[in-house]
């Protein structure tokens, strides 16, 4: 992509230098916030000038004489100590406008990168057993995001969700699916309500009532010994008798009957786990002996993952695809609803890595760089310290041989070089996952991962703030769970359908349904990306959902309103196809016609400016610039009832105004349009 401030950069920069006997010097282009500087102010000169000890005005004076930006802007102005304002000349952004009419509507004249490279974009990478919550809104979408604006630019985009489908959630999930076991088995032989079900609530109601807490766990560890006995077949061992049986049978069972519950069960787990920290219950296990009860879930994951891998105890493993294929299929209705372009070739979960983790932590130790620490291996990358001021280990085994997610990232980061030959890697993740990142760029670099044929890969983590709730905390349900993404979508739509109705009454009710699902989704997602990714932000039904301001509805609205227009013009005989076909002048003599037409021949800078920081919000900001103006020329300058001299030029502005807001929306930021609204 070659942008005008790619062009001014360069001259400006040539006639810098060349004035100044320099070999290079930068002109810093900037775009101006204020209309009286022009369009773009160079601020290359004072820097210059300092390193001189030269008078900056004089030295933009004589840049200025020596510049030739003929064909594209004015005759530059200084201002100031030594700013050079430029605007762009009519005659350009005519030109400009008219290419953009004469090319592909999917391209809008933005030629693709000359060096393109292949990105491995790591995005969404949920957790299993757990259908997607609003903590995993921000990872989807932007990645999602960044993946479109690169294919774009014109890269090779790998998409990979790297699931979180092995590690201590192994062990948690049939731990849960054994409960559940349990669970059912007392409900069919003696009524008994689900007990992991009725618990989890309880659980979670007596958070911070100490005794009541302490008696519930102490009643459930009591259970669970029991069953684990009862379960024990004096010659097959542990979970035979009953567990074995039910995990025989789990894969068949129907997925609206068993995912709910896997859920419930592996939350169960987890909030069980945490309650019972420093209560001093004790659990018997076969190899271990007496164990903390807070311990189980991690204790019995390496061993569980172990019986897996042995084809005699295949039902561990077939239960543990089963969850995860019940996890994916719910997040594919949710991708899906989203519009997000992330399908099962795109899974590579970090079970797909399990083979490779012996090597990684071989090789690390082979070359000296990990050695063993306090039982662990770690490795000590320079630069990091605990708050003590120690180095800071980056574990990749743990002393009782178990792998970790370091571990599988290293294995994912050698693998994405070495065999998905990328150029660029890029890992969305939130925030607090800065440090690890970090880390592992810094093991990877001195283990030489990120190398293929000498030629170092990008290695970029792009972060995110939180969603947080109108108090200001992380957006919580009411219950205190996690807000499930489905059920935010739903509502989205729902209150969108009162939006629809309040403006369009008479529509016929399928329609209504669908604008209210693409500006319902549109605003969740829109919202999002106008925020600036690395802040927080609050989430609010009512700000996203606003007519007016920088919302989805918004801009589904200036463009319906566009198509409304045209579908118009063609009513009263106008035939827009034709009369801009071959178009070959421009008439850009009112101020926002020449306003709104600069703006449109700027939309690549917009482009550019989210793919380098990898920010949405660039590119809704200037979509919502666009509307602004599009409002304003269409206020000033009527369209079909304009002078047929100036008809096909204002035509053309509704018309590429109505193209890049669909462009943007639908291709970049994957939000729906509606013709009508
Ligand atoms: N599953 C992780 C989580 O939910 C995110 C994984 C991000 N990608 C990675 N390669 N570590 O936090």
């Amino acid at each position: 992509m070659r942008t005008v401030v790619d062009i001014l950069e360069q001259r400006i920069g040539r006639a810098l230098a060349d004035t100044a006997g320099l070999d290079h010097s930068p002109a810093i282009i900037r775009t101006t916030a204020d209309p009286k500087f022009g369009d773009y102010q160079a601020n290359g000169v004072m820097a210059v000038a300092k390193q001189l000890r030269t008078n900056p005005r004089k030295l933009a004076e004589q840049v200025v004489a020596k510049l030739d930006l003929g064909e594209l802007c004015e005759t530059p102005e200084v201002a100031g100590p030594g700013f050079i304002n430029l605007r762009l000349k009519p005659e350009y952004v005519a030109s400009e406008l008219l290419r953009i009419n004469a090319g592909d509507a999917n391209r809008l004249a933005i030629k693709p990168t000359e060096m393109a490279q292949t990105v491995v974009v790591d995005f969404s990478s949920p957790n299993i057993a757990k259908e997607m919550h609003v903590g995993h809104l921000r990872s989807t979408i932007i990645g999602d995001c960044i993946c479109r604006l690169l294919e774009f630019e014109g890269h090779k985009v790998v998409r990979q969700n790297h699931i979180g489908d092995w590690g201590t959630q192994f062990g948690r999930v049939i731990l849960g699916l054994w409960h559940m076991c349990m669970a059912e088995k007392r409900q069919e032989e003696n009524g008994e309500p689900l007990y992991f079900a009725e618990e989890l609530k309880a659980l979670r109601a007596l958070a911070g009532d100490g005794q009541e807490l302490h008696a519930l766990c102490t009643k459930i560890r009591d259970r669970h010994e029991n069953d684990w006995r009862a379960d024990k077949d004096p010659e097959e061992g542990d979970g035979e008798l009953v567990f074995g049986p039910f995990l025989q049978g789990f894969p068949e069972r129907p997925a609206e009957e068993v995912w709910p519950r896997i859920q419930m069960a592996y939350q169960y787990v987890n909030l069980l786990e945490e309650c019972v920290v420093g209560m001093g219950l004790t659990i018997p296990t076969r190899q271990a002996g007496v164990i903390d009860y807070k311990d189980l879930g991690r204790h019995v994951t390496p061993m569980l993952q172990d019986r897996a891998k042995d084809p005699r105890n295949r039902q561990e493993w077939l239960a543990w695809n089963r969850v995860r294929e019940l996890t994916m299929a719910s997040c594919y209705a949710v991708y899906e609803r989203l519009g997000v372009m992330l399908g099962p070739e795109h899974e590579r979960g970090e079970s797909a890595y399990q083979p490779m983790l012996p090597d990684v932590v071989d090789s690390l130790r082979d070359t000296g760089l990990a050695a063993d620490s306090a039982g662990a291996v770690c490795v000590f990358p320079p630069g990091f310290q605990t708050k003590e001021g120690e180095p800071l280990p980056f574990i990749v085994q743990k002393s009782d041989g178990a792998f970790l997610y370091a571990t599988t990232d290293l294995a994912a980061l050698r693998y994405r070089v070495g065999q998905l030959k990328a150029d660029r890697i890029i890992y969305v993740t939130d925030a607090r996952q800065i440090q690890h990142f970090q880390m592992l760029f810094k093991v990877a670099e001195m283990a030489g991962w990120d190398r293929r044929n000498g030629r170092k890969a990008q290695l970029v983590h792009v972060t995110f703030g939180s969603v947080l709730g109108e108090d200001g905390k992380p957006l919580k349900a009411r219950s205190g769970e996690n807000v499930k993404l489905k059920d935010l979508l739903d509502e989205a739509v729902e209150r969108a359908k009162a939006v629809v109705e309040e403006k369009n009454p008479d529509l016929p009710a399928e329609k209504k349904t669908q604008i209210a699902q693409a500006v319902g989704v549109g605003a969740v997602k829109y919202a999002d990306y106008s925020n600036n990714r690395t802040s927080d932000y609050v989430f609010s039904f009512d700000k996203m959902l606003a007519m007016d301001g920088n919302t989805a509805p918004y801009m589904q609205y200036a463009y319906a309103r566009i198509r409304s227009i045209e579908r118009k013009a063609q009513s009263k005989g106008v035939d827009i196809a034709s009369e801009l076909a071959g178009m070959e002048t421009l008439d850009l003599s009112e101020p926002a016609e020449l306003d709104l037409g600069k703006h449109l021949a700027r939309y690549s800078e917009a482009i550019e400016a989210a793919i380098a920081d990898y920010k949405p919000n660039c590119l809704t900001a200037y979509l919502y610039e666009l509307a602004q103006k599009f409002s304003t020329f269409y206020t000033n300058c009527p369209v079909l009832d304009a002078p047929p001299t100036k008809r096909p030029t204002r035509l053309l502005l509704c018309d590429l105004t109505a193209k890049t807001i669909r462009h943007g929306l639908s291709e970049l930021l994957g939000i729906a349009v509606v013709e009508q609204m």
